[in-house]
């Protein structure tokens, strides 16, 4: 593959925020090349997200890469709480005015997006790792990195980081700038893959004494669960039939439901955070997605606000190139800020609510409960977690 010196949007990373930019600005005639340091497999296989809003169908749908997804995608209409042996269940259109979520791994949504820009898109270079990101401050920032053993350069008029956490694009944010928001939880999510289908048409999200659980899936026959697990556990430590156990203990309800088993074909322990770093932009350099906030992942937002930002984004170079105006580059960082802080509240809320923090005692569990049960009795309540689940409309 041909690689240009330069470029007008250097996309750092090729993950879910990277590629679906990519495929935005390439539809609106913005030249663009995505550096993506991993292989093609890692990005397609990495377990992730499972949630999509309504918005983030909708513009997977309007840059062509709707097609499997409107195949294969669970539409789902609701998710069901599990508290004290009890189930309330939360439906979304009733709620929300129509909106409804799409069950449809991440990990699909990248290879479907990788398919479209390799058949038609801009370059797209996998093992090409960016070093760093320079002149932030200049008309013309610079993007060093390796690829094929060589080091290289890519001048480009836009830098967009969509380099993840651990990326580098953070730091063309100087210092004296940045200003850094971190919640680290006291526990871990260990996700399973199961060829077992799932015990229920909808999410289950439990809260128990033993710590939180959620059913999810990836189709009618392979099961997504997760439990709450102390930080540095070692999936290696629990069988099959340990996992299964757990798992039942903590769905526990009343009224004779049981959880289907089956072989479990992945397991993974995941760390759990909330982060922020502002501005989300600085100069010519612009982050998107997770190099920008983390959420942690039981608000199933992660995924969706990295789209959004990437369609806020997308919008804005395309009124550069359409009208020659940078308003809307100006302007990027506050916008996307409003909802990130909003996905931040609501993913800290699901996560205080349904899992039990090691530290808590008996007044603090009372607490939870009666919020769960203010959910469960106020439709009020249950439309504020409706709407903030199902999405909020993209400004
Ligand atoms: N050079 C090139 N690529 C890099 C570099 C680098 N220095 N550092 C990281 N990357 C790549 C990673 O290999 C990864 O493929 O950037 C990509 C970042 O992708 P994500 O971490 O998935 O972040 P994002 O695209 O914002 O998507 C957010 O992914 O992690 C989930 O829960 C998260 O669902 C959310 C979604
Ligand atoms: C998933 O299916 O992976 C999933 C679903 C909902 C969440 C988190 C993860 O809140």
């Amino acid at each position: 593959m041909h690689t240009p010196n330069h470029t007008t949007v250097g996309i750092i990373g090729g993950g879910p925020a990277g590629l679906l930019l990519a495929r935005l600005l390439h539809r609106s005639g913005v030249e663009c090349v995505v550096l993506e340091s991993r292989d093609r497999d890692y990005v397609e296989q990495r377990q992730r997200a499972g949630i999509l809003e309504q918005s983030t169908v909708d513009v997977l749908r309007s840059s062509g890469a709707g097609e499997r997804l409107d195949r294969e995608a669970l539409v789902h209409d609701g998710i069901e709480l599990r508290w004290d042996r009890r189930s309330h269940r939360i439906d979304f259109p009733s709620l929300t005015g129509g909106r409804r979520v799409w069950v449809y791994a991440q990990t699909e949504v990248c290879k479907d997006l990788i398919a479209l820009q390799l058949e038609d898109g801009a370059p797209l270079l996998f093992e090409a790792h960016v070093r760093a990101v320079e002149g932030a401050d200049t008309d013309r920032p610079v993007v060093h990195y390796t690829h094929e053993g060589q080091d290289r350069t890519l001048t480009c008029d836009y830098v967009v980081g969509c380099d993840g956490f651990h990326g580098v694009t953070r730091d063309a944010v100087p210092e004296r700038v940045r200003r850094t928001y971190e919640r680290v939880y006291p526990y871990s999510w260990f996700g399973v893959l199961a060829d077992v289908p799932p015990s229920s048409d909808e999410l289950v999200y439990a809260h128990s004494p033993r710590g939180f659980a959620l059913l999810s899936m990836r189709s009618p026959t392979v099961s997504r669960l997760y439990l709450q697990v102390p930080n540095g556990t070692d999936p290696a430590g629990w069988t099959d039939e340990r996992i299964w156990d757990e798992l039942d203990a903590r769905f526990a309800v009343d009224g004779g439901w049981t959880l289907k088993r089956g072989p479990i074909t992945s397991k993974g322990v995941l760390p759990m955070r909330s982060f922020v770093s502002e501005p989300m932009s600085h100069g010519r350099v612009f982050l998107a997605g997770d190099a920008a906030h983390i959420v942690p992942p039981t608000g199933a937002k992660g995924l969706n606000l990295a789209a959004a930002d990437v369609i806020v984004l997308a919008r804005a170079f395309a009124e550069l190139k359409e009208a020659g105006s940078t308003a809307g580059l100006e302007a990027y960082s506050a916008t996307c800020l409003r909802r990130v802080w909003r996905a931040e509240h609501f993913s800290s809320f699901m996560t205080g609510t349904l899992h039990t923090d090691p530290a808590q005692g008996p007044f603090e569990t009372r607490l939870q409960i009666s919020q769960l049960d203010r959910i469960a009795a106020s439709p009020h309540a249950a439309a504020e977690l409706a709407e903030n689940y199902a999405g909020l409309p993209i400004g």
